[in-house]
This record gives C-alpha cells, sequence and structure tokens, in this order.
C-alpha cells in the first residue's frame, strides 16, 4: 500500500506541551552520582559540583522538567539528610537500587541548583511509603515559604535566602508496589490527606500530582479519579517497553534479531491503548480535561549490561530505542488534549539513558538524538494528519510501517517528524501539505539511522549513531515526496 499522509495546516489540534519532552533523574546506579553529580573536588570539569559536559549536553535538549528523587528511591528518601554541610549528612543504604551506601551528597540544594542550570522546572516526588505528613509538608515549606518560619529560616541557614520555585509535586510514586504496596482505595485515602498540607507558599502554586497506574491497571486510575479527582491536578502512570518477561528475562539492549525488533517496537505502541482507556475513564470524572494524565515513567527496560551491577539499570541505547522514543512522542502529541507530561526513565546511565559516561568520558546516546531532533515539536501547535499507511509484517503480525507528527512553531515554521518502523526496507510516502498557500515554501530536515538494527555508540566509536542532514525529501506543488530509509527517524521542517 501507497504511504500517503495529509498535514492539515490549517487545522490546529491544540499546543504539545513542552513538558512531554520531560526527563527523571533518581539515585540509582550512576543517574545522580557519577552521571550527573561528581563533587566540587572531582577532576572532571564542573559546576559546583554537576560535571560539565552532561549539563551542557542535557541543556542542548531544552529539558523542561525533571523528576527526581525516585521512582522507588523516593519512598525511601528523607529529605533532612540531603542537606546542610555535605560531610555532615548521613549517610543511608540504597536499599531498592544495589544496596549501595548513598552519601546524601546531592540533596535539595544540588538538585535545584541543576535545574536552576538547565533552566528546567523542578518536579519533586515526595515521601509517603515511609514518609510522615509533617516530613512532606515541611519539605515544601523548607522550599517555597518566603518570609519567617522555621523551615525557611533553616534554608537561609543552609545558603539559600531566596525560596526557589517549585511547580511541580509528586505524592509518592508507585504506591501500588515500592512505594507502599497498598491498594487504590488506601492510597486514595493516604493521598487526600498528605496533599492537604502541601501548601501554596505566596505566589508558589503547586502543581499536585497524584500516584498513578501501573500499566493496564485500570481499577487504580478509576479509584483514584472517584476519590480523589478533586484534589489532584495530574495522576501518573507508568509503563516500560519490555521485549521479554520482566522478571525471567527483558531481553538484550543490542539484540540484533528481528524478532526482538518487532515486539519491541509493538509494545512501545501499546502506549497508544493504554492512554486511550486510563483516559476514558478519567473523561467520566473530569470532562473537562483539567486533570493531567503524567507519563513520568517510560521508556525502554532491558537486561543490565553483562558485568554490570544488576542493581544499577545500566543498558546500551541502539537506533531500536531512538524508534521507540520516536513512537512514544507521536502518541503523546494525538493525546495532547489528556497527556500534559511525560518523563523519560533516566536521563543518565539508566535505562533508556540521554547520555553515557565513564569515568571522564561521555557519549550520547540515539535517544539522545531524538529528543535533540523533536524539541522543534515542544510548545509548538499540533497540526491534524490523517495518514493511510502500509504495514510492516513480521511472522504473520502486523504493525504500521510509517508513523507521522506535525505542528507549527512559533516562528510558523512547520516541523514534521516520521517513523519509519521496518529495519530491512525503506518507506515510499507522500505527504500533501493541505491548507499551505505559500508557493515558495522550502523543505530540509535531517535523518537518525543506522546501517544495523542493533547499531549504537560507544566510547570508542562515539559518533555511529548520530543525525546527518536528510536530502531523500523534495517539496513541488505543496506535495513533498520522501524516501525513508528503512529504520529511521526523520524530522523535516517546512519554511
Ligand atoms: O525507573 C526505575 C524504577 O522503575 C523506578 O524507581 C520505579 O518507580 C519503577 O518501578
Amino acid at each position: 500500500m501507497e504511504n500517503k499522509v495529509i498535514i492539515n495546516t490549517d487545522i490546529e489540534k491544540g499546543i504539545i506541551n513542552k513538558n512531554i519532552y520531560g526527563h527523571f533523574a533518581e539515585h540509582l546506579g550512576r543517574c545522580i552520582y557519577e552521571g550527573i553529580w561528581v563533587g566540587e573536588d572531582s577532576p572532571i570539569p564542573n559546576t559546583k559540583g554537576i560535571r560539565n559536559d552532561v549539563l551542557a549536553a542535557l541543556k542542548n535538549l531544552n529539558i523542561p522538567v525533571l523528576r527526581w528523587p525516585g521512582g522507588c528511591f523516593a519512598d525511601e528518601y528523607h529529605w533532612k539528610d540531603g542537606i546542610g554541610p555535605r560531610e555532615d549528612r548521613k549517610r543511608m543504604v540504597n536499599t531498592h537500587w544495589g544496596g549501595v551506601i548513598e552519601n546524601n551528597h546531592f540533596g535539595t540544594h544540588e538538585f535545584m541548583l541543576l535545574c536552576e542550570l538547565l533552566e528546567c522546572e523542578p518536579y519533586i516526588c515526595g515521601n509517603v511509603g515511609s514518609g510522615t505528613v509533617q516530613e512532606m509538608s515541611e519539605w515544601v515549606e523548607y522550599m517555597t515559604f518566603d518570609g519567617e518560619s522555621p523551615m525557611a529560616n533553616w534554608r537561609q541557614e543552609n545558603g539559600r535566602a531566596e525560596p526557589w520555585k517549585l511547580k511541580y509535586f509528586g505524592v509518592g510514586n508507585e504506591n501500588w508496589g515500592c512505594g507502599g504496596h497498598m491498594r487504590p482505595e488506601y492510597y486514595a485515602d493516604l493521598y487526600r490527606r498528605y496533599q492537604t498540607y502541601v501548601r501554596n507558599y505566596g505566589e508558589n502554586k503547586i502543581y499536585k500530582i497524584a500516584g498513578g497506574a501501573n500499566v493496564d491497571d485500570y481499577r487504580w486510575t478509576e479509584v483514584l479519579m472517584r476519590e480523589a479527582a478533586h484534589f489532584m491536578d495530574g495522576l501518573s502512570l507508568h509503563y516500560y517497553t519490555i521485549p521479554g518477561d520482566f522478571w525471567k528475562g527483558k531481553g538484550a539492549a543490542t539484540d540484533p534479531r528481528e524478532e526482538q525488533w518487532f515486539i519491541t517496537l509493538k509494545k512501545a505502541l501499546h502506549m497508544e491503548e493504554l492512554i486511550t482507556k486510563h483516559s476514558k475513564i478519567m473523561d467520566k470524572y473530569d470532562p473537562d480535561k483539567r486533570i493531567g494524565l503524567v507519563i513520568d515513567e517510560w521508556g525502554t527496560w532491558f537486561d543490565v549490561e553483562p558485568g554490570t551491577n544488576p542493581g544499577f539499570l545500566y543498558q546500551q541505547n541502539t537506533i531500536r530505542d531512538a524508534l521507540v522514543a520516536g513512537l512514544h512522542f507521536h502518541i503523546f502529541h494525538r493525546h495532547n488534549d489528556r497527556v500534559q507530561m511525560t518523563n523519560i526513565a533516566q536521563t543518565v546511565n539508566v535505562l533508556q539513558a540521554m547520555v553515557l559516561t565513564e569515568g571522564e568520558k561521555m557519549i550520547l546516546t540515539p535517544t539522545y538524538h531524538v529528543f535533540e531532533m523533536f524539541k522543534v515539536h515542544q510548545d509548538a501547535t499540533k497540526l491534524q494528519v490523517d495518514a493511510t499507511v502500509g504495514t510492516y509484517e513480521f511472522n504473520g503480525e502486523q504493525l504500521p510501517a510509517v508513523s507521522a507528527s506535525a505542528s507549527r512553531a512559533k516562528d510558523g515554521k512547520i516541523n514534521i517528524s516520521l517513523c519509519n518502523l521496518n529495519p530491512k526496507e525503506g518507506a515510499a510516502l507522500t505527504l500533501q501539505l493541505r491548507g499551505m498557500i505559500d508557493q515558495e515554501a522550502a523543505v530540509s530536515g535531517r535523518i537518525l539511522s543506522a546501517e544495523e538494527s542493533n547499531a549504537h555508540n560507544t566510547f570508542e566509536q562515539p559518533d555511529r549513531v548520530k543525525p546527518v542532514a536528510f536530502t531523500g525529501a523534495t517539496l513541488e506543488n505543496n506535495q513533498l515526496n520522501v524516501e525513508l530509509p528503512p529504520m529511521s527517524v526523520v524530522v523535516l521542517t517546512v519554511e
């Protein structure tokens, strides 16, 4: 079948919230320590302890929002252990992630500094599982109270006079699992109670995010919406793309087999069904779509790289991950009426990371490049896309061969992202720019692709997978003719 895509340049479908391009960094493995924080005395060049190379790479992504400190770690984290002189901070065991010592050197002040340097919004996840209401309440007071108060005074003693601006606050994480193994009825009540004391001080207005469902646990969403919708601004959802079985073997990150490729993309596309069904339940209680669906953990989860600490969740990142990222963004764009934020897991050295580090070295992953290429969609106006595309078949199963999304940026340029899911065959596409009146328009683009389905960057070959100029698109009479190579992600700009 021919691949025909109509970009309706005159049918606008709301804004693609830039927070869809959000991130998540947990005290897990080498994400925070080594990956972001090296300390002020490190030989690795740093800004007040935060490594400069990672900072510069992440800055280039225009990260809009960063979630911290977990994950499972959040429900064991006691923020008061992570403030004051670093040498006096309490050491604890990170029981979830490798049983290693956590020295609390990266705490609230360091995280807020990171966000300031990245110019992104902090999204802090509070501790419901093992923390008290008072502890959560005081954390918010510590960060945001302007004036005389026990916590604000303490913050000032620790070197920060002005309160920080804090918009996003999560009330616990995975409360159905590592965050307390609760039933939704119980968590809904706890959520109502804890969030009461997450106060808005002065001008600071907090967007409260309730801990949401695991994958297809629709009952969780139903109960939370029924019992607590009135008290929340966002409800989370976690879904990871795991080609195998979570407990018996997830699959290798660099597996070259087409079967693994196919199943990974198929599972990535499952996100569409999950969002549709969770949204439908949310619509019942919130028809005006005031409450955002916040997918604050998503991405690939493979077996850890052989020879690395199993608790550190370090994995390689291939062109397959790039396709997973591109497909997710297209799904999130399609649901921009409900999906207000997403946070990939995780930013550095953990799961589907942007960058990998080894000592003083750093490489960018294929996923990084997709985030960088797609940043043109951040806060852009979504354009309606009508696509009729062929299929990519494997072993009698079918997936759509091509995925497309389009938006108009504030500067008037139209950006079109395309994914060819087939690792073996190219795809020819016609894209009609319906409603466009500019006959003088020109097209340019970039492509991320590879020769092999497990192609990835290493410290020895850091640029094996990286975007290059794309010459496979021509524009004539408002129609784009595009030749997509196999397993490729392309972003075209029409201006
Ligand atoms: O991202 C790794 C872990 O996955 C998080 O800590 C947890 O929330 C989820 O189960």
